[in-house]
Parts: C-alpha cells; structure tokens; sequence
C-alpha cells in the first residue's frame, strides 16, 4: 500500500545563496513508484531544511528548484521507469530558498517478480566543474521551456549530446570521472549496474 500524498507546501522563495555540503555527504532519500518520499537519511533531512515528518509522505518536487529545466525530470522518469539507471546534476530548493547541488544516482528498486516497487535517490556533492558546466546549459533549456515549451528543449537537450556524441548520463560520468575519481575498486573502467555502487562503493 502507497502513502497517502501530503498536499503540496507552497515553494520557499528562492535566494541566491548556496548551501555547500560536506564532501563526504551522502544524501539517500526512498520514494513510492509515485515520487513520494518514504524515507530519507540524517544528511538528506540536514539539507533541506526541512523536519523529517514534513518530508515522508510529501512528494519529491518538496526541494524542486524553478532553476531546473523540466526536460531533466522527464528524461529521469523515463529512464527509470523502463528500469534503467540514470545519474542527473540537480540543483534543490531548500525550506530556507537556499539552494545545494548535487549528483543524484537514481536506482530502480523491483520486487523478486521484477515489477517496481519504488525508486532510490544517491547522492553527493557536485562538483564544482559539474556545476559550472551544467549551470549555462539549463538556463538555457528553462528559457527554451518558458517560450517554446517542453518539446522544443526536448530536442534541443538531444541535439546538444547529439553533437558531441554522447548521452545525458555518459557525459556527467565523465564529468564525474575527471575529477580525479576511481572506482571504489581503484579502477576508472565503467562498469554495468549503478554508476554510484562502482565509483564510491555506495547503494
Ligand atoms: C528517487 C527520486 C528522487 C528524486 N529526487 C529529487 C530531487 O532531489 N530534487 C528534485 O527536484 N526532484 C527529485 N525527484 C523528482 C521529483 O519527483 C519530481 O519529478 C521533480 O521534482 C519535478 O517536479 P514537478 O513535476 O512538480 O516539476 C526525485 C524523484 C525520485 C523518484
């Protein structure tokens, strides 16, 4: 049986002013097959400003930032929902408006009949390379939101990729990766499954 969806909080106004995590921050929060949070960790509760029984039951968009283009939850919706994996640089509003980055893995949780029972949300601080980088690009796709609509920064988001030959997920894995990271295993070579339980030993 799902949560019964709390009614959604009115967003705190956004201020422009960062809240920089801890580099060691591992932020987990568990959703329903709907996106609504059943459970989160220390670190993920610490971050948004928020008490623990204002998140559980309150729908993931509690910490969306306006500054995020809507084509990035698109895409990790689909991605997830056909039991693929995706990492995503994301930028969340906190209770205060503050705002903190972060590199999400998103892991598909299934039942042994392999149907989907819910999802898991990883993650660490971004880099500020990943930061820098990803920062002109989405303002670019909210502007193509605001005056042409989902579809047009749809194609824009692929030709972007398209045009340097990769995805959306290869490139922030190299971004991750360039940062001087190995495996947990002491290896740069990528391997299946989550990109997370490979690169920090985290799941
Ligand atoms: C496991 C999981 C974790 C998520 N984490 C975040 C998050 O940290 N920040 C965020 O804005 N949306 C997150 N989402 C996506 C939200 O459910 C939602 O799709 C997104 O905020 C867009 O909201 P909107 O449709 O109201 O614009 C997550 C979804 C799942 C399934």
């Amino acid at each position: 049986m799902s949560l019964e969806r709390k009614p959604k909080v009115t967003p705190p106004k956004p201020v422009d002013r960062e809240i920089i995590l801890d580099k060691d921050d591992v932020l987990i929060s568990i959703t329903d097959k709907r996106g609504v949070i059943e459970y989160c960790n220390e670190a993920f509760v610490e971050s948004s400003g928020y008490e623990e029984f204002e998140l559980v039951g309150a729908g993931h968009n509690i910490v969306r930032h306006p500054d995020m283009p809507r084509v990035i939850f698109k895409m990790m919706w689909d991605r997830i929902q056909s039991k693929k994996n995706i990492i995503a640089v994301v930028k969340n509003l906190a209770k205060t408006g503050r705002y903190y980055w972060v590199i999400t893995d998103f892991v598909v949780k299934e039942d042994s009949k392999g149907n989907i029972t819910g999802y898991k949300g990883i993650r660490k601080p971004a880099s500020r390379k990943a930061i820098d980088e990803m920062i002109p690009f989405y303002k670019k796709l909210v502007e193509i939101e605001k005056e042409t609509g989902l579809e047009a920064s749809e194609k824009f988001f692929k030709g972007f990729f398209d045009s340097k030959d990769t995805d959306y997920n290869s490139y922030i894995e190299d971004l991750v990766l360039d940062s001087d990271m190995v495996g947990a295993d002491g290896t740069r070579e990528k391997k299946k499954g989550s990109f997370f339980k490979w690169v920090f030993g985290l799941e």
